[in-house]
């Protein structure tokens, strides 16, 4: 307890003699200044308490970044993590891209201007729910290539591409260690449970892949996550929705956790999970009473999947996450005040936090505290009532303590609460999408795509390809053509009992095609990717076309061997019901073309959008399979962010003025159980679910910075039957604001206040309220000062009620951006129920 860094230093040296490699990291660290001991990471000599969260970069806009970083450093982050996305650096072998939302370095660079760190996470696996994990699908055909494991092709790919980048970061002086923000970097990613499924050459592979990352000498720690036997100096980290109860694998490493999970991703099918804030805040505080010194909420913010960077199979578009920052950047409210609020807490707590381990002292049952006690006389304490039920009173030095449940209190004076996980004074704010008028509506135009066109492109063999080895993921689109022969003599054309055709495919979606008219569609989901269709068709005497559009939505991010996944119609293919019975068609003529003649002829660009001609009226309502919509708008005025509402589509994909908003489905509906949670106990991804029975993703953002004042084209591909005339664009913004707050409730400004002998005795708390930017607070919806019950969006009066709630909101709210209202008796015209615990509640409406 309480050693000096060199001290530590010297222990952990010896801990290690005859390690070459921990001493080999030692000189280097010497000379660093980014390094780390039992406690923390050490900067600049500094143990520091680092508070982080992942933004990946390209899953938003250059012109996005500065505000995202602005208000990640606002919500009291540190540090900004990030991967590093190969397949989007590296699309072709040794043809990189880095500008546009690639441009690693001017994020890395916007970073360090607000004045934060950032831990680079090379991989370069990522998984990330990102195309193939991020390695570029041109891997695979590499021969003899196996990824993740000790194979010399796949060793000296991911060398060139790590050192390639860690040599671009060092070329920009952007390590710590060259003054740079970069403190930490990743190697691999969640490793450790692959390693126990290869054994032996896993274990090899991460041996060299820690040696391999050292050898670069980047002057700064790596960690591996998921990987309890990362090699020394390699911290070995933890990835979950809590970590508390996680070690380092040496004593001499600091305890941390790189992915703190804020919620969990979409996929198309499913619900839309989220994560309540009291519970998030929870196990931060958790983590950091049992010595954690180091949190990344993954994600701070998670932006959108553009283009076809979606992983999967069945990734959604929008990656949001539940993160503190909303999918469109803005605040997600009440999690990034929550948080905020905790950050600053834990922040007062620091010279304590770092400079003792902490003392477990049981209060109870299901209670106790963490009390940190250093040789200076820091103290700060943590008390925690695991009860998933029950409020408790404990006794703590002298004073006793009410604790909510499922939650901790933070004491950063081992006396005054200023924080208690569960007692959330942030506002809550309801969003709503608006529609943003379009002079004149939408005005479609419409292409169809032939179902069963032969051209140069396509070739011919017997039997079925699978696609990804086909398409190479240029396109999630594959044609199969065939012709079945049928015999005039066919029982089934006098009895009307058409024969069943039966397609096994091994993902992900699929659509069939009989002499030009759809007559089927089916599709698997993330669990199960594989589908069948099985359904009578409707042949006719003669040669029948046969055509499948099989599509990949998102190849695997996750698993062993990548380069043994396989997609598309490997069959059997086969009719039943025929007079011979059954015919197998898998093995005969099948022909095949990669993509859509649209894809070929770019018609999602303002080049291309011409080579055809497009038909309008109301042949576009048409809902017909297999359309290309085109249409052009005005760039809306103001500065909310935008989407297309796809509510009246089936699935496809979307561009503006040539730019992939990604895929869209709203046509697969989300099926779970989306029932009442409550924020205390074990949260999992399963728990909190929103939108079952709707789409699971109806929105789709459209980047500010992707539109021009006029003359957007807005471009859609619909694979099986939509109405565009449902399309349109709208804008996100607040809906109305809520507090939700206890008299007495503790807060940071009191003790801030009192701590600098401002005030000798405790204040009330406040009320802020705030509505978006250029909103203003136009009515007051509630307000109970009393007992009222009830969540934002629904609140009613409870038995005790002051009289007076709404006039201090009348009079201080309306009207402005924001306010603040003291939560006292007497703002309400006097305290309705005495020796009764109040609380306020109000909703404000914005517009
Ligand atoms: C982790 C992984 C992340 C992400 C996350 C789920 O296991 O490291 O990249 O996939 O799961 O969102």
């Amino acid at each position: 307890m309480g050693l000096k860094l060199n001290e530590t230093k010297n222990v952990a040296a010896a801990a290690a003699a005859g390690a070459l490699f921990f001493l080999g990291f030692l000189v280097s660290s010497v000379s660093g200044s980014v390094s780390y001991d039992s406690r923390a990471i050490t900067i600049n000599g500094q143990r520091r308490i680092l508070i982080s969260g992942s933004i990946h970069y390209p899953r938003s806009t250059p012109e996005m970044w500065p505000d995202l970083i602005q208000k990640a450093k606002e919500g009291g982050l540190d540090v900004i993590q990030t991967y590093v996305f190969w397949n989007g650096h590296e699309p072709a072998p040794g043809k990189y891209y880095f500008e546009g939302n690639y441009d690693l370095v001017r994020f890395i660079k916007l970073v360090k201007q607000a004045g934060l760190y950032l831990h680079l996470r090379i991989g370069p696996y990522v998984c990330a729910e990102w195309n193939f994990g991020g390695f570029p699908v041109w891997l695979k055909y590499i021969p003899g290539i196996s990824f993740r494991t000790d194979n010399g092709p796949f060793k000296a790919q991911m060398q060139r591409f790590t050192t390639k980048i860690v040599n671009m970061m060092k070329s920009e002086g952007l390590f710590e260690s060259q003054g740079g923000p970069i403190i930490l970097s990743q190697i691999e990613n969640e490793y450790g449970p692959m390693e126990y499924e290869l054994g032996e050459p896993g274990r090899a592979y991460t041996n060299w892949a820690a040696k391999m990352a050292v050898g670069l000498g980047t002057g700064v720690p790596w960690v591996m996550c998921k990987q309890d036997d990362a090699p020394d100096p390699i911290i070995n980290t933890c990835n979950g929705f809590y970590c508390d109860y996680f070690s380092p694998n040496k004593a001499y490493k600091p305890k941390m956790w790189t992915e703190a999970w804020t919620g969990w991703f979409t996929k198309f099918g499913g619900p839309v999970p989220y994560r309540p804030a009291e519970d998030m805040a929870f196990a931060i505080a958790r983590f950091i009473q049992k010595g954690g010194s180091f949190i990344n909420y993954y994600m701070y913010h998670g932006g959108t999947n553009f283009g076809r960077t979606a992983g999967g199979p069945f990734i959604a578009t929008s990656y949001d996450y539940d993160a503190p920052l909303d999918e469109y950047g803005l605040e997600r409210q009440p999690k990034w005040g929550h948080l905020k609020d905790l950050h600053r807490a834990i922040k007062l707590c620091e010279p304590a936090l770092v400079s003792a381990d902490p003392t477990r002292i049981p209060l109870g049952r299901y209670q106790e505290a963490h009390v940190f006690n250093s040789k200076s006389g820091a103290c700060a304490a943590f008390l925690a009532n695991y009860n998933t039920k029950s409020y408790a009173t404990v006794s703590f030095g002298n004073n006793h303590y009410n604790l909510p449940p499922w939650s901790i209190s933070i004491l950063p004076d081992c006396k005054n609460t200023v924080y208690n996980t569960a007692r959330v004074g942030a506002q809550i704010s309801r969003m709503k999408m608006v529609q943003v008028p379009v002079n004149g509506g939408l005005s479609w135009q419409a292409y169809n795509e032939d179902p069963s066109s032969y051209d140069e492109e396509s070739f011919s063999m017997v039997g079925l390809l699978e696609q990804i080895n086909t398409t190479r993921d240029a396109s999630d689109y594959l044609w199969y053509m065939t012709d079945v022969k049928i015999d005039a003599n066919e029982g089934f054309l006098k009895t009307g009992k058409y024969p069943t055709l039966t397609v096994l495919s091994a993902g992900h979606a699929l659509h069939v095609f009989v002499n030009g008219q759809l007559s089927g569609t089916a599709y698997g989901s993330l669990d199960f990717p594989k589908l069948t269709f099985s359904e009578s068709v409707n042949l006719r005497a003669g040669i029948n076309k046969i055509a499948f559009l099989s599509i990949a939505v998102g190849l695997p991010n996750v698993g062993p061997h990548f380069e043994r996944w396989n997609a598309g119609v490997l069959g059997p293919v086969s009719l039943n019901g025929l007079n011979e019975g059954r015919r197998d068609l898998s093995w005969q003529k099948w022909t095949y073309k990669v993509g859509l003649k649209g894809e070929a002829l770019s018609l999602h660009s303002l080049s291309g959008t011409t080579s055809v001609e497009w038909a309008a009226g109301a042949f576009v309502a048409q809902k017909q399979p297999l359309t290309w919509f085109k249409t052009t708008f005005s760039g809306p005025t103001g500065n909310s962010p935008l989407a297309i509402d796809m509510g009246s589509m089936g699935k496809g994909q979307i561009w503006i003025n040539g730019q992939s908003l990604g895929r869209y489905w709203p046509a697969y509906k989300a099926s779970g159980s989306c029932s009442e949670c409550s924020y205390a106990g074990s949260f999992d991804e399963n728990k909190c679910l929103r939108n079952c029975g709707e789409a699971s993703q109806r929105w789709y953002h459209v980047p500010r910075s992707w539109l021009k004042p006029s003359g957007n084209l807005l471009v859609v591909f619909e694979e099986w039957g939509g109405d565009p005339n449902g399309i349109s664009l709208v804008r996100r913004e607040v809906d109305s604001v809520c507090a939700d707050i206890y008299e007495w409730q503790p807060t940071l400004m009191n003790y801030e206040m009192q701590a600098s002998g401002k005030v000798n005795k405790p204040l009330r708390p406040k009320v802020h309220l705030q509505c978006g930017d250029g909103q203003k607070m136009s009515a007051v919806k509630f307000a109970s000062f009393g007992t009222p019950e009830g969540t934002c969006g629904s609140y009613r009066e409870g038995s005790c009620h002051a009289l007076h709630s709404y006039d201090a909101f009348n009079r201080v709210c309306v009207g402005q951006n924001w306010c603040s209202v003291t939560v006292a008796p007497e703002m309400f015209g006097g305290d309705p129920c005495p020796n009764v615990m109040k609380k306020l509640a109000v909703e404000v409406v914005c517009s």
